[in-house]
């Protein structure tokens, strides 16, 4: 597996006290590699579930981050903020995907770790929404889990008994790219699935089993034909609507 030299910095158990799918901070320095980030610019990190990404948005990059979720209250993530020392960068907003509070064009990019699958599969989301929020010449990013391709039941067979019904959200890159790319509002920059998935997930498979009873370890030993990915896109805001 590649090395994250920025995430070595960071407490392996504060991280896994606070992650919420396979290993936040490795997935965000992985596409941080395709984002020109800078201080003052305003990013939205959306899903960010216990906000570890967007303190490390802050300290990495000097951003100031708008750290939206919805499964977890702003009150909890402002704590965390403060705790991390990060409060006066870092603002914890509790709103979901298709009611978000933000004026269109606020955003110098929009980030999105392990959570865009969950509200952005939708062939509208993208265009009518999510794109909005993001300046012309903005940038988006995310990495989502997903499939090497698209397979005719929706899962490779080896997955069959481990397929809960929220993983019809995981797809190729392929699909990926083109949901965005038909929109003619963005420009894909980057496209990959990311080397050794299963290392990368692995480490939260383990705690979640111990932690949460979750059954990602079952899903990653039964991918024996290695269809399971970690998929990075990046992306460059062109138009503010088709028509422009
Ligand atoms: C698997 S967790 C990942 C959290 C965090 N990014 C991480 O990697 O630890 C998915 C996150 O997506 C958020 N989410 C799911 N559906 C959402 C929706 N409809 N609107 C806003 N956020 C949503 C949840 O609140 C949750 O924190």
């Amino acid at each position: 597996m590649r090395k994250y030299p920025r995430t070595e910095k960071y407490d392996l158990r504060w991280i896994s006290e606070n992650w919420m799918g396979p290993h936040p901070l490795w997935l965000l320095e992985e596409l941080c590699e395709h984002m020109a980030l800078k201080p003052g610019m305003k990013v939205l990190d959306m899903g960010c579930g216990k906000g570890i990404t967007s303190v490390f948005l802050a300290k990495e990059f000097g951003v100031t981050v708008f750290a939206n979720d919805l499964w977890i209250s702003a009150t909890e993530n402002l704590k965390r903020f403060e705790e991390a020392g990060v409060a006066d960068l870092v603002f914890p907003i509790h709103a979901e995907a298709h009611a978000l509070p933000y004026a269109e064009g606020f955003f110098d990019a929009a980030i999105s770790i392990d959570s865009y699958q969950y509200f952005g599969t939708d062939e509208t989301y993208f265009p009518t929404t999510y794109s909005k929020l993001v300046k012309t010449g903005g940038q988006f990013g995310i990495v989502v889990p997903g499939l090497t391709r698209e397979f005719p039941k929706g899962y490779p067979d080896t997955l069959k008994e481990c397929w809960d019904a929220d993983m019809f959200s995981f797809h190729s890159k392929q699909w990926w790219q083109r949901l965005w790319e038909k929109t003619e509002i963005v420009e894909i920059t980057a496209c990959y699935e990311i080397e050794d998935p299963k290392e990368i997930w692995q480490p939260w498979a383990k705690w979640a089993k111990v932690n949460l009873g979750f059954n990602d370890e079952e899903l990653l030993n039964a991918d024996t034909n290695n269809d399971l990915a970690l998929i990075v896109i990046s992306g460059i805001k062109q138009h503010t609507t088709l028509a422009e």
